[in-house]
């Protein structure tokens, strides 16, 4: 390469990687892997090395990247945020401790090695042990402040605790990451899918997007974590532990989340085993984690040893090459989702990745496909992204053959034939007909799952019988099945139908936050579901709530949890007259919501309510659950009538069971029980 050439690549490396800081730190959605942006980076690193004549003081290689944004204060930190130097190979792992040992002049270095935390960078004020501050790490210098939105994290202490240890410093700044879950990732990402909003393509971007949410109560609807592994400024600095790891169990000690596991190694052998160690058991934390950070323990060889201008020479990322697989994609099909949104799903020639064998891939939605020009026939890279979820990452161009022509997105909904819309402002195709045959079923699905009003045995095989069959053809239709067409499905059938049929009639009592969830109303998750049901006591009073209601003046929230989006999500859904109407046929089928004042309220959850016990219950004995019954406000019978709320029936109940079932008496097992008292 000339100096010419290697000029001209330069630049154009450098206007690149800009382009992907600024698509991964500012906007949350990058275009690239990790491991081909860590490719790019270092591309650049190495031709800036071979020609120091080019190498400028605001190359991305000498500069954290910058997540600041619009909406934001931005606040100073007191010592400065770096970023970490990173490998993805052993030889160069083994320099950098071969590095350290000159540096310091002596062979026996010990190192802590714990998980590299795939969340965003944090750091969080304590002044005389109480929160103050959380600052993004920003450009390093400087970041934006997101305090609020940081309150809302559960784990994270007000407080830090006295006591053992260390006494906590007058000011000290703490760094960490904050993170999603996996599950809390895949069920945000549900949503979104559902809502028209293009998905999120792993944990990371979605807490970064998440954090750099204007309105904290919509942020408290996602459950962020944090895990806190460093120390800024700290003031008195003297008081402090004398190695990393010592600073790991302060941390845990005031009370601070910290990383489950950590290793101490003593050279190179045992840090490679450290760090393997560390490979064996990352799936199981509850973060994802893209490597190992590896630090030398005594603070006083970190102070010897110094900083580039970017990160510290003392520390080391070693990262895990993203597991990767190369497949044939065999053909696009076309999902339709509960609000009739259209998800192209890749249906691939099977392949290993990662411990399991992947056959299908998000493919995310039309505007995703067409960036990545992916065709029916083309070989494709799939990548198990945030870890675990497989989608198809990029086209080997090198073996695409001519015949392979542009995926065109079918105009028409694969289920019903109506034209497909695009709503404005949304990424997604959408069937617009709300009676298209699929969306009913996933919606009956979503309004009997887990989440919603929790029926056993209404899971999408069955609702697809059920709806297959003509005998659901909407929500209400769950309660108006009749035993004897139910009975036609099958010979040995008599058994399960009365368990869905008690199922059923158990569930017109479930909470009434499992309704608000359960009729899908756009934005709402159960956590929203919950704080609905906290103030408005009822379907009714919520289906004829105001935009007022929510919000009020100055646009400040009225009900804890609930911000403006979702206040309109909630007004256009009842603006509907047959969601309206809807509610009104429930309650008309006899739909009970168990309010939480009155479920919360201890002695009052079973008020009215008269129970018989039958057979032998699987955990509790008759005694134990006639006790829960009576401290709920229940009753406890002997023999079965009309007026009999429930009967409760265990292994080898007899004529109460019979009597109950002549008499139409709805049947619950312990379980359901159980939920009836409130998971008491
Ligand atoms: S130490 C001065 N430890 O990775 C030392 N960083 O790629 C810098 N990260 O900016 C941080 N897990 O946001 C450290 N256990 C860990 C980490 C960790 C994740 C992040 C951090 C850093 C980035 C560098």
């Amino acid at each position: 390469m000339t100096p010419a050439q290697a000029q001209q690549r330069i630049a154009e490396l450098r206007t690149e990687i800009t382009r992907h800081d600024e698509l991964y730190y500012r906007r949350a959605t990058p275009e690239i892997t990790d491991p081909d942006y860590d490719r790019l980076k270092r591309e650049l690193a190495d031709l800036e090395q071979a020609h120091p004549q080019f190498s400028a003081a605001n190359s991305p290689t000498t500069q954290v990247g910058d997540d600041r944004t619009e909406g934001f204060q931005v606040y100073r930190h007191r010592e400065r945020m770096m970023s970490l130097d990173n490998t993805y190979s052993e030889a160069e792992l083994r320099e950098f401790h071969a590095r350290l040992v000159k540096l310091i002049g002596r062979e026996d270095l010990a190192y802590v090695v714990e998980p590299k935390v795939d969340g965003l960078a944090v750091s969080l004020t304590y002044e005389q042990g109480r929160f103050v501050r959380a600052v993004t790490r920003g450009n390093g210098v400087e970041g934006d402040e997101i305090t609020a939105n940081a309150r809302t994290i559960r784990t994270l202490p007000r407080e830090l605790t006295p006591g053992a240890g260390t006494p906590v410093p007058d000011v000290i700044e703490i760094r960490g990451e904050i993170f999603l879950t996996l599950a809390e990732f895949q069920r945000i990402n549900r949503e979104r899918e559902e809502a028209g909003e293009p998905a999120y393509a792993n944990p990371r971007n979605l807490a970064a997007g998440t954090i750099k949410q204007l309105d904290p109560q919509e942020v408290a609807q996602r459950k962020l974590e944090i895990v806190l592994y460093g120390c800024g400024f700290a003031e008195p600095r003297e008081a402090l532990p004398a190695t990393h790891s010592a600073f790991l169990a302060q941390l845990k000690a005031w009370g601070l989340p910290t990383a489950e596991k950590f290793w101490t190694a003593q050279g190179a052998d045992a840090v490679w085993a450290a760090v393997q160690a560390l490979d064996q058991v990352r799936g199981a934390l509850p973060y994802g984690t893209d490597g190992a950070v590896v630090k030398l323990d005594a603070l006083a060889q970190q102070r010897e040893a110094g900083a580039t201008s970017k990160a510290p020479r003392w520390a080391m990322a070693f990262k895990f090459a993203a597991e990767r697989a190369e497949t044939r994609l065999r053909a696009v099909t076309i999902q339709v989702g509960r609000t009739g949104v259209l998800t192209p799903v890749a249906e691939l020639e099977p392949v290993a990745l990662a411990g399991s064998t992947v056959a299908r891939a998000t493919l995310h939605n039309r505007d995703e496909m067409a960036r990545k020009d992916i065709r029916v026939g083309d070989w494709v890279f799939v990548e198990k992204a945030g870890e675990v979820i497989p989608a198809v990452v990029a086209v080997n161009l090198t073996r695409r053959i001519p015949e392979c022509v542009p995926y065109v997105f079918p105009g028409q909904c694969p289920a019903c034939g109506t034209p497909v819309v695009q709503v404005e402002g949304e990424v997604a195709l959408r069937c617009p007909n709300y009676e298209c045959p699929v969306q009913v079923r996933r919606r009956v699905q979503h309004f009997a799952s887990k989440a919603g009003v929790d029926i056993e045995g209404l899971g999408e095989a069955m609702v697809d019988t059920l709806a297959g069959k003509g005998w659901v053809k909407s929500v209400t239709d769950i309660y108006r099945l009749r035993r004897a067409d139910l009975l036609t499905l099958g010979k040995k059938v008599e058994l399960s139908t009365d368990n869905l049929l008690a199922a059923i009639e158990a569930s017109k009592g479930a909470e009434l936050w499992r309704f608000i969830h359960g009729l899908g109303i756009a934005h709402i998750g159960v956590a929203a579901a919950k704080d609905l049901a906290r103030r408005f006591g009822g379907l009714e009073a919520l289906a004829a709530a105001k935009y007022e209601d929510f919000i009020g003046e100055k646009k400040v929230s009225r009900i804890e949890g609930i911000g403006a989006t979702m206040a309109q999500a909630i007004i256009a859904h009842f603006n509907e007259p047959r969601n309206r109407a809807l509610v009104g046929e429930l309650l008309a089928l006899g739909v009970q919501p168990a309010a939480p004042a009155a479920a919360a309220a201890a002695g009052t959850a079973l008020a009215g309510k008269t129970f018989v016990l039958t057979g032998t219950l699987p955990t509790l004995t008759r005694e134990e659950a006639a006790a829960k019954i009576e401290t709920a406000g229940g009753k406890v019978s002997g023999s079965v009538s009309k007026k009999t709320s429930f009967v409760v029936a265990g292994a080898d109940a007899g004529s109460k069971l019979e009597k109950a079932q002549k008499l139409g008496v709805p049947v619950i097992n312990e379980a359901e029980l159980v939920r009836l008292l409130g998971g008491a």
